[in-house]
């Protein structure tokens, strides 16, 4: 079964072809980052303006590479929600023309299923039940998926999410938009240990993030460097504030392994492409025995092809979207 899976909630216009969930055939990435920059983070109307431009030379070209045609395509796959409302439209309004003009079933996905199931693509015999940790520049959560489609959520973030603290310190240190990439760049070169951030915990709930005070520390740290005229090592803080935010998310990862236990520890979204973060999960799973599987880079940020794995799932389940399938923004995982 070949689906055309399309992913447009944020500054990704992305179309990609996936036989059977696992094989990917094609993925076009088309990013807005190098407009967004301009203004320091995503805007959203331009975003869905780009959107709009390259929709349909992304899908095309998707098929093209694949070898084939909307002849066929079995389904389309197409990312309904969580996030920006106006670049969602965008790709659910084409994916529903598409699926309407040709016959086609129409399958709504999760975001967050998506990146979850980039797993799948990534290693081929991986089959739930898994735990997975899902963070990117909107999401910081801890799953257990019990099965394709059904999951238990044991943490999120209760506000800024990983990505979205690696973006805003990237800013506050002048490295720009997208802070992540830059921050592990700039985090090479300097000491983790130098400079004493908090974790991102939360006290009463220990699966839940909090990654604000976090960033207010290095903000604080930052003006005090300024009011006392001290030259700040911008190396020295990025090292230590990933190496914050990796102890956090390495440290959650272990601690529900070790109480819901499993063979296999997945991670997923934008931050998952972080270095110093999957050498850390690498390296904390091989001490438990446990299977870690991590998704190539290019399918951990926003990816088509994590879409049509990800519908192929919902598909074999029985959930095919109706003509009426909007845009939610705030969609919940695990909700239809
Ligand atoms: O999954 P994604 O492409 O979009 C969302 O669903 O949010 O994730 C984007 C986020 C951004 O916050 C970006 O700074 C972060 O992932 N990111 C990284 C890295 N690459 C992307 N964070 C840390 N290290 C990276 N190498
Ligand atoms: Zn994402």
């Amino acid at each position: 079964m070949k689906i055309l899976g399309i992913e447009s909630s944020c500054d990704e216009t992305a179309a990609a072809v996936v036989q059977d969930g696992r094989l990917v055939l094609s993925n076009v990435i088309s990013t807005q980052i190098p407009i967004h920059t301009l203004y320091g983070g995503v805007v959203p109307e331009i975003a869905s303006r780009k959107h709009i431009e390259r929709i349909s030379f992304v899908v095309r070209k998707s098929l093209s590479d694949a070898g084939c045609s909307l002849d066929d395509i079995d389904a389309v796959g197409v990312t309904y929600g969580p996030g920006l409302v106006g670049p969602l439209l965008v790709g659910t309004s084409f994916a529903k023309a598409l699926a309407y003009g040709r016959h086609l079933p129409l399958i709504g996905v999760h975001h967050i299923e998506g990146h979850i199931s980039a797993n799948y693509i990534e290693n081929k015999d991986l089959t739930p039940p898994f735990l997975c940790l899902v963070v990117s520049g909107g999401h910081t959560h801890l799953v257990r998926v019990r099965d394709y489609g059904a999951y238990d959520i044991l943490g999120r973030t209760v506000d800024d999410a990983a990505g979205e603290a690696f973006d805003k310190v990237a800013r506050a240190i002048g490295l720009g938009y997208p802070g992540g990439p830059k921050i592990e760049k700039k985090a090479k070169e300097g000491d983790p240990f130098a400079i004493d951030f908090p974790q991102g915990k939360v006290s009463d709930h220990p699966y839940d993030f909090s990654f604000s005070g976090l960033k207010s520390a290095v903000l604080n740290y930052l003006n005090m460097c300024e009011m006392k005229g001290e030259k700040v090592n911008d190396a020295d803080v990025a090292a230590s504030f990933q190496h914050s935010v990796v102890s956090t998310l390495v440290g959650h990862a272990m601690m529900a392994l070790d109480e819901f236990g499993g063979d296999t520890f997945a991670i997923a979204g934008g931050v998952a492409s972080n270095g110093a973060f999957r050498s850390a999960m690498e390296e904390a799973c091989k001490k438990r025995g446990v299977r870690f599987s991590c998704p190539a880079p290019i399918l951990c940020t926003d990816n088509g092809a994590m879409i049509g794995a990800a519908a192929y799932y919902d598909f074999k389940k029985g959930n095919v979207s109706g003509w009426d399938l909007n845009a939610i923004p705030n969609l919940k995982l695990g909700e239809r």
